[in-house]
């Protein structure tokens, strides 16, 4: 159900209360939260670590680091193990059919540009892209900096007044010659969850490629790639609880047919050339592998590999309705108590989701966060990397909260009355 700005939520019987032991033992998990007495509530922009992630990472380096797919002593074939460990747990992960269908870069970042670079030798004054007005803009800038560089056509799927997209015209847009539909499955601002499913669907009945940006997402729900059936979905592993440093690319079976109407997307150009990725090389060329590892030039991020692997492994143990239920219950009570307070707007926002945005009527959202900061409440203010999404609702700046399976309602408390402070600051 979406909520508008002014909502008054009425859940029966006032703020909803959390089983104290499921909790607990979610938080029980982060020992930063532990050693802090911060109220970390920034998740989207960076989740804390589990001491499972932490102790992967360390043991991996104490029983011996070694260069995946160099050596054949044992610390780099160990190395290698893991790192085709970590392509097959990703791929199940999201029920890709495929691991040869994952590709390890950095980041969501690095992902959405590696594609972007791709296209580059592809794309013609014929050509546009369709971004929406939603995305952050990690999945804006490569598209406008390729159509700067190629005189394609960018257009922009606008959102509404609450902050939905409006596909009213999306299929003016994937008339001939779209050579990509770029959209995030979250945004990072609202929380606003999008159907990709559908738009995959419509993309498709035009042979448009749909990439989806799934930063937001891979922490808080199930992806299933399968059932999404998007040509690419990129995320980051430091926001489902991993290192920061290492990011996947899925890509629809490299094997399958190319969509038109673009020549065929395979081979994919890698973003990197060096190490790692030659059949052959010679002093005035090279020879690319033909499989995944021709987009992974130099040595792999062991460290995030070994995160990474740990990560998924920590949300499988707990399991997505265990982690989803929590969510909802701290969501709803961040909710309920935010709209009982007069001095803010709250911007469009999803019941049940980890990230809500508002602004303070009298004091700017940097100022608030300064002054929440100074009492250990982490919160992140300004423009969310998604100016033309904030822009488009009519705010300049927002302050945003959100949150990950260790929050709690103590967070919560702490935060709401460390802005209640700030109200009475300002307005005496
Ligand atoms: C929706 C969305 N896309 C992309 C990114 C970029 O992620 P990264 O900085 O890990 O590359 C973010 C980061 O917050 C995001 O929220």
């Amino acid at each position: 159900m979406l909520l508008s700005c002014d909502l008054k939520l009425s859940i029966s019987g006032g703020c909803a209360t959390l089983n104290n032991s499921l909790k607990h033992s979610l938080r029980e998990n982060f020992p930063a939260l532990h050693n802090s007495a911060t109220a970390y509530l920034d998740s989207a922009s960076t989740c804390q670590v589990p001491s499972i992630v932490i102790n992967a990472i360390s043991t991996y380096l104490a029983t011996g680091h070694g260069n995946a797919q160099r050596g054949m002593y044992q610390f780099s074939e160990n190395a290698s193990n893991l790192h085709q460990q970590c392509r097959n747990k990703v791929a199940e992960f999201i029920n890709a059919p495929l691991s040869s269908d994952i590709i390890f870069t950095k980041s969501t970042t690095e992902s959405i540009n590696l594609i972007a670079h791709s296209l580059r030798q592809r794309l013609t004054q014929a050509h546009s892209i369709l971004v929406t007005a939603m995305e952050h803009h990690a999945n804006l800038l490569p598209w406008q900096r390729l159509c700067q560089q190629t005189g394609a056509r960018l257009n922009v799927l606008p959102v509404d007044d609450s902050g939905e997209l409006d596909t009213s015209n999306l299929t003016t847009y994937l008339n001939d010659n779209c050579a990509l539909f770029a959209v995030t499955h979250i945004s990072n601002v609202t929380g606003l969850v999008n159907d990709i499913h559908q738009l995959c669907k419509t993309g498709h009945q035009y042979n448009v490629p749909v990439l989806v940006d799934g930063a937001q997402a891979i922490g808080h729900r199930q992806v299933d790639i399968s059932q999404i059936d998007c040509d690419y979905y990129v995320f980051s592993g430091h926001k489902m609880y991993g290192p920061t440093g290492i990011g996947v690319l899925y890509c629809k079976s490299l094997e399958n047919e190319p969509l038109e109407p673009l020549e065929p997307l395979e081979p994919l150009e890698p973003l990197l050339l060096g190490g790692g990725i030659v059949n052959k090389v010679t002093l005035d060329n090279y020879q690319l592998k033909t499989d995944v590892e021709k987009f992974e030039a130099g040595s792999a991020n062991m460290l995030g590999i070994v995160g990474l692997i740990a990560a998924i492994e920590f949300i499988d143990s707990i399991g997505w309705p265990v982690l989803k239920q929590h969510e909802q219950e701290v969501s709803g009570y961040l909710l309920c108590a935010l709209s009982s307070i007069d001095d803010i707007t709250i911007l469009p926002t999803e019941e049940g989701s980890p990230v809500l945005s508002f602004v303070h009527k009298q004091v700017h959202s940097h100022d608030v966060a300064s002054i929440l900061a100074l009492k250990n409440i982490a919160v992140r203010a300004g423009h969310h990397c998604a100016q033309p999404y904030l822009k488009a609702m009519g705010f300049k700046h927002s302050l945003r909260v959100s949150l990950g399976c260790y929050s709690s309602f103590e967070d919560i408390d702490s935060f709401v009355a460390g802005l209640n402070k700030v109200s009475r600051t300002f307005t005496y």
